[in-house]
């Protein structure tokens, strides 16, 4: 009797930690669909359709080791834009203005969860949170 109500809860938990696993990937699924949406519409015109960029002047979304480096400033560039600031993009020189974004947290964790997890990068969810603590401290 004891043994069953024992593996009864062992199943239980496992029950429970699967859906939670797969309640995160559908929260990152969603935001990966909605965020590819938004960078059609709002980013690549410049940023261009695979995030490779367009030469000298505009900087690709393709280098994971600048993004993970500048993971908790890309909500910052996102809404405030960027202006002249010298950026080493798939270790080259990158300069150029890109201008603020009229966004919400969650759209930017939405477009975030996209190019972090698109052309090449594999950063895992951004979430509305994560994108509202980040912009506290943008300067
Ligand atoms: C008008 C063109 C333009 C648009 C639209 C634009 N960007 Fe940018 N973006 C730039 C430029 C230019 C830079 C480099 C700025 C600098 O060097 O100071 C940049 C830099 C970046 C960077 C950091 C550098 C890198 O390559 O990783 C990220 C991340 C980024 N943009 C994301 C976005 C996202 C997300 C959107 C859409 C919501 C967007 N951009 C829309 C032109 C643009």
């Amino acid at each position: 009797m004891k043994l069953k109500v024992i593996s009864g809860i062992g199943l239980l938990m496992a029950i429970l930690l699967y859906s939670c696993q797969s309640d995160d990937q559908i929260i990152l699924a969603r935001y990966y669909s909605i965020g590819s949406i938004i960078y059609q519409n709002k980013c690549q015109n410049c940023h261009g359709k695979d995030g490779q960029g367009l030469s000298a002047l505009m900087p690709a979304l393709t280098d994971s080791v600048y993004l993970i480096a500048n993971k908790a400033i890309l909500p910052c560039i996102v809404k405030y834009g960027l202006k002249g600031k010298l950026l080493i993009i798939n270790k080259k020189p990158f300069e150029g203005d890109m201008p603020a974004m009229d966004m919400s947290p969650i759209e930017i964790a939405e477009v975030l969860t996209y190019i972090t997890n698109s052309f090449g990068n594999k950063m895992g969810i951004v979430t509305a949170q994560m994108i509202d603590d980040d912009l506290t401290k943008c300067k």
